[in-house]
């Protein structure tokens, strides 16, 4: 598939009919077909990215707005990045210098930048829930950059990019998941994505760090990462999210890094091949072991950095289309 497109009028038809999506704002309830749309797009991105003039017009006269009302790195620059290498124009909103900060509500917000004719608007937010609530709000495609322990959508896209290019396929492989899933959105993405896709996923945690209903999520659950990760093909790493924590989840950190931190003792466990990931940002030496991350063998964390823009690209480049189900 072209990585150009000249303008609005000249999309891939088959492309428009296979996204019929206006907005991104998790991955439940995207199909395969569609999944594997996005990533083989992405595809073409990445050698896009890999030349010296990383720019085509696929956006040309598109406006894209950054609305981060949590912290990030990864994700808010590769959103900036993704759209400026298609030609948009990339405002970024600080939320710390905003009138949200004179008490203007989430919706007030919306609706103001909405007036501005913005085509795509990026929101990451930490109440689970809110970025769709500001989706329903305006006329232009809404993506989910993270909202509170819902959905990560992108996040999940590059994994699956990342893990397809390194390894082939997905469907087939062993995916564990390790570390705190209770409050992590890149968890639920990936769930979704990876079972979609016709991985086995399983959940590595300590009770305390599992959902309460996890038994429905039709996923296998370890309490100890050496049965967890035994014979996986990739070990995906989460990050303890003190932030989202109200009280004691682990006795300690030294404990929790004993007992869940990944090293290279225990990913001798896994399948000789097995690749290790990580969302970031890391804590080394608290769910990582800080020579292992760097592995250049066996880590992909720097790859799914890469991937972040290319994916993000393709998402961008779909959701502007004439899609039957984009219009405002
Ligand atoms: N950056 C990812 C997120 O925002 C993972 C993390 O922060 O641990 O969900
Ligand atoms: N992985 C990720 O979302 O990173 P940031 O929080 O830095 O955006």
């Amino acid at each position: 598939m072209s990585a150009t497109r000249k303008s609005k009028k000249k999309s891939t038809p088959e492309a428009v009919y296979r996204f019929p999506h206006r907005h991104l704002l998790g991955i439940e309830g995207l199909s395969a077909e569609e999944i594997e749309l996005i990533l083989d797009l992405a595809d073409s991105y990445v050698e896009q990215n890999r030349q010296p003039n990383k720019k085509s017009d696929v956006l040309r006269g598109r406006t894209l707005i950054n609305l981060f009302f949590e912290d990030s790195t990864r994700t808010r620059t590769s959103f900036e990045l993704a759209g400026k290498r298609l030609g948009a124009d990339v405002i970024n909103m600080s939320v710390s210098t905003s009138s949200i900060k004179k008490g203007e509500t989430l919706m007030d917000t919306a609706m103001t930048l909405n007036a501005m004719h913005p085509d795509v608007l990026c929101v990451r937010h930490g109440d689970s829930g809110a970025v769709k609530l500001l989706s329903e709000k305006v006329n232009c495609a809404v993506v989910n950059g993270g909202d509170g322990t819902h959905e990560h959508p992108t996040q999940a896209l590059l994994d699956a990019q990342t893990i397809r290019r390194r390894k082939g396929k997905i469907a087939g492989l062993t995916v564990a998941i390790c570390g705190d899933i209770l409050h992590s959105r890149v968890a639920r993405s990936n769930m979704h994505l990876l079972s979609t896709m016709g991985a086995r996923v399983r959940l590595v945690a300590p009770p305390t760090l599992l959902p309460a209903a996890v038994d429905r999520y039709g996923v296998e659950v370890f309490n100890n990462i050496k049965d967890g990760i035994a014979g996986c093909d990739i070990v995906m790493m989460l990050r303890l999210q003190q932030e989202r924590m109200k009280g004691m989840f682990v006795p300690s950190i030294r404990e929790y890094f004993h007992f869940f931190g990944l090293t290279a003792e225990k990913l001798a466990f896994a399948k000789p091949d097995a690749l290790v990931m990580h969302p970031g940002p890391m804590n080394r030496g608290v769910e990582i072991d800080s020579e292992l991350a760097d592995d250049i063998d066996r880590s992909l964390i720097r790859e799914q950095v890469e991937m972040g823009v290319a994916v993000r690209m393709a998402c961008f480049d779909l959701l502007t289309r004439d899609n039957p189900g984009n219009e405002p």
